[in-house]
Order: structure tokens, then sequence, then C-alpha cells
């Protein structure tokens, strides 16, 4: 068995351009290290704010994953120079040569990524437009942007739309604006955060979201001469300055991949040392695993999972930070379907992020979708009417499929449940998971899956 602590993990070359059918064969434990690197949502976050600095910023554990080379591409057609800085995984961004994009080049580069609407601040602060188009991302709902577009009428943005996308502006330059968000949305948060720091005057967000990915972000802005405080019950001060410089910074790590390990080492029955996974922000997920029968063990360079004992049935809902992460339940209901007895998960983040399940019920899961949820609807997100419950009953043996991944996180479990199934299983469309998942391939090497790239 390899060593699952102090090893460096064993990574040849990249290999992220290959691979976008897999032949997996399943039924044998995923053991071994694999290293998390910095977040992705935080460092494309980051990489837009360097947008907003006077001299160039240095990026530190950057991922090498497709969102950070769409956002790369998006600040480059922005006139930003982007190079490898002065360690492996470091960007060095300068944005003295910053200027504006059209339409289709900045849709020609946004890919299938949100980022472009994060920009709208530092682009109303540096040249007085931004635009967007239209907005791509994972199929999980309807995504809209109401909040952003809110927020940025607040500071004093003019918001026209047309056939191309949206065109925001700001003849009277932005001011600081007193904001309370419907719902603790990540991104409008990051908005008001990007706009709010350079507007004249004080900005309070009221009800913002308190992700550590957010609080990193802070760290980054307040590096770049912001003043950003924070009080009790969700509620962000920011007094705008009139310049701000680049920072050096190194991203927070990426918890959600920590936790897509840490759940296909509790669905395959394996043994991972997941090297850079930090205990304190991940608090809410290491309750859940030990409560699903998963043992783990805090090292001071990463944490070691595995199962303790035959796995239990649990309730959990989605819900934001401090709250289970939406971007957890699918590797975990993967794990639960090997559990003795029945467990509800319910996704409250997003309207529609359980139809991944179907696809682990053409693998032998007994999953039930609630569309509806399993109570009253008024019981949960008063916001809207309708929120999902998975119901999974278990165990039941996996067994292969052929199956296409249809976004990053319900991808990455369509990996785990193929991996944990007896015989062989097709797993088509795996490009996307190189949105968020860095050196994949290299990474179930280290863990001795058994696969072949087929397309
Ligand atoms: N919402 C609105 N209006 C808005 C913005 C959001 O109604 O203007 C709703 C959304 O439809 C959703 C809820 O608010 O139902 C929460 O959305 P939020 O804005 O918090 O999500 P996001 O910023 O678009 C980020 C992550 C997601 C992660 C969520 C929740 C990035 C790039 N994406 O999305 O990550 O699930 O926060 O934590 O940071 C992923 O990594 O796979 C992923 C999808």
């Amino acid at each position: 068995m390899k060593s699952l602590v102090g090893d460096a993990e064993t990574t040849a070359a990249p290999r992220e351009t290959a691979g976008e059918v897999l032949a997996i064969r399943g039924g044998r434990p995923l053991t071994g290290r694999v290293e998390v690197k910095g977040a992705k949502n935080l460092a494309t976050k980051a990489m837009v704010a360097a947008l907003l600095g006077e001299t160039a910023s240095v990026l530190r554990d950057v991922p090498d994953i497709s969102d950070v080379q769409v956002v790369r591409s998006l600040l480059e057609v922005h006139g930003v120079t982007v190079r490898d800085g002065d360690e492996v995984g470091s960007l060095r961004l300068d944005p003295s040569g910053a200027v504006s994009a059209h339409f289709e080049e900045i849709d020609a580069h946004a890919g299938a990524s949100r980022i472009p609407i994060l920009f709208c601040g530092p682009l109303l602060h540096l040249l007085g437009e931004a635009l967007i188009p239209d907005l791509g991302g994972c199929r999980i709902g309807d995504r809209p942007i109401n909040f952003h577009m809110d927020a940025l009428r607040a500071f004093g943005a003019v918001v026209d739309k047309s056939y191309e996308g949206i065109r925001i502006t700001a003849p009277n330059g932005l001011h600081g604006a007193d904001i309370e968000l419907p719902y603790p949305s990540v991104g409008a948060t990051e908005q008001v955060l990007l706009t709010a720091v350079r507007a004249r005057g004080v900005t309070e967000l009221r009800n913002a979201a308190i992700e550590p990915e957010i609080m990193d972000l802070i760290a980054v802005l307040q590096k770049m001469g912001a003043i950003i405080s924070y009080e009790p019950n969700r509620v962000i001060l920011i007094e705008g300055v009139e310049k701000l410089r680049g920072y050096d910074h190194r991203c927070i790590f990426d918890r959600n991949e920590a936790a897509s390990w840490a759940c296909a080492a509790l669905a395959t029955d394996g043994d991972i040392f997941v090297g850079g996974a930090r205990q304190q922000e991940m608090l809410t997920f290491l309750n859940v695993f030990r409560k699903a029968g998963g043992w783990f063990d805090v090292h001071e360079d990463g944490i070691r999972f595995r199962r303790d004992e035959a796995l239990k049935p649990v309730m959990v809902e989605t819900d934001v930070h401090p709250g289970f992460m939406t971007d957890w339940q699918q590797p975990l209901i993967v794990a639960l379907t090997q559990a003795e007895g029945t467990s509800v998960v319910h996704e409250t983040v997003y309207e529609n992020r359980l139809g991944f399940t179907e696809a682990l019920v053409q693998m032998g899961a007994d999953i039930v979708v609630h569309p509806q949820g399993l109570a009253s609807p008024d019981r949960r997100v008063p916001r809207r009417a309708l929120e999902q419950a998975a119901v999974i009953t278990g165990p039941t043996p996996l067994h292969g499929a052929d199956v296409v991944v249809p976004d990053l996180r319900g991808g990455y479990s369509y990996l785990i449940a193929a991996l944990a199934a007896e015989g062989e299983s097709t797993v088509r469309n795996v490009g996307i998971l190189r949105r968020g998942y860095e050196k994949l391939l290299d990474k179930l090497d280290a863990l001795g899956a058994d696969y072949d790239v087929i397309g």
C-alpha cells in the first residue's frame, strides 16, 4: 500500500488536454495521496481583483483548471498582462495596460464561465464601462443575475440591455451604497466588494455571504489598500478609497475538491490523504462525514479520510456558509447509496441540482427526487417555492453504465460512482471536470484507479 502521509504526490506532466471519455473499471478502493491547491472560487475572483490595482499583483497556488484559463484570457482581452510568476502555480497580473473589450471578444473568451459578471465593478472604475455577454456556468438552475444588477444600480451604475448582452456605464462615477441582498449570494457579495472598494463613500452590505473564499477575497482587497470590516449577522462595511495597489497572495485551499476526494474514499471504501486540506474551513463537512460513518485524521499538511465502520444514513440540507455547501452533496450522495438505511438530502441553494442522480439510478442506486421537497415549501427558503429533496435508500450495489457528465460536481459524482461500481462504465464529457479539478487523471492514477482514456 502507498504511504498516505508525508509523500509528495507522484505526478507526471499534466495530461488534462486528454480524456473526454473514460472507460472505468470499478469496484476497487481508491488509496493514496492527492494534493489540493488554491480554491477555484477564490483564485478566479482574486484574478479579477488585480484589475483594481495600480501595480501588478502576484497570486500563488493558482489551480491549473480551465476556469482559471478563462479568466486569464478575459483579463488578457482587457489588456492585462498575465505571466507565470516566480514559483510553480503562481501568476503575475499587470493591469497597467487595461482597455475596453468588445462583446464578441468577451463572449469568445468567456467559455462556459459566469466570471465576466464580476468584471463590472473594476471595469467601471477603470474605464467607465463594462459589457457582459450571455453567461454560462453549470446548468444547475436559472442562475439569474438580478442581485448583481440591483447592486450595481445602487452604486449609481446604469444598466442597458441589448441583443448582444448587457452594457453597464457609470456616467457620474460610483458612490457608496446601502445594500441588503435578498439572499446571501456568493457572487453578488463579491460584486459588491469589488465595486465598493473604490466607490466614493461608505457601503454597508447586509445579508452578505461569508464563505471562507469571500473572507479570503476580503484579505486580498485589504492587502491592496481597501478598508473592509465585518460585523455580526452578515454585515460588511466597506470604506471606499481612491487608489489600490497590487497584492501578493496565496489562495485559500479548495475545500470543494477536498470534500470531493473525502467522499471518494467513503464511496469506494478507500483511504485518501488530501494534502492541503484544512479542518477549520471544513468543520460542517467533517461533522456530516463522521455521522455517515467516515473516519478522518487531521494533520498539519492535510487530512486523511476513510470509512470508520459501515456507512450510515444521514439527513442533510445544503445551505450557505456555515451550512453544508451545495457543492458537497453530489459526491456525498454516491457514498450514501452504500449506507444501510434511508438518507435525505435537501438542496436549498439551487433549484435544479439533483438532476444528476438519474444516472446514479441507472447504475443501480435507489434515489427518489422530490422536486417540491418533502415538507411544505413554506418551511424552507421563503424566496422560492421550489426546492428539491433526494431520498436515498441503501445499500444498493452499483453496476457499470454509460453516463454523460452534466456539470462539474454532478459529473465528479459519476466518476466516483463508476469507480465504486462493479464492472465497466463509460463516462463521457469528462472535460467539464477540468473546470474545477486540477490534474484529475494524474490524481486518479495516484489513487490506483483502473481506467482507460478512450476518446
Ligand atoms: N441568485 C439569484 N440572483 C442573483 C444571484 C444569485 O437569485 O443575482 C441565486 C442563485 O440562482 C442561487 C443562489 O442565489 O440559487 C446562490 O447563488 P450564488 O450567487 O451564491 O452562487 P454563485 O456565486 O453563482 C458560487 C460558486 C458555486 C457555488 C455557489 C454557492 C463560483 C464561481 N461559483 O456561485 O460554485 O455553488 O457560489 O456556494 O464561485 C461550483 O464550484 O461547482 C459552483 C457551482
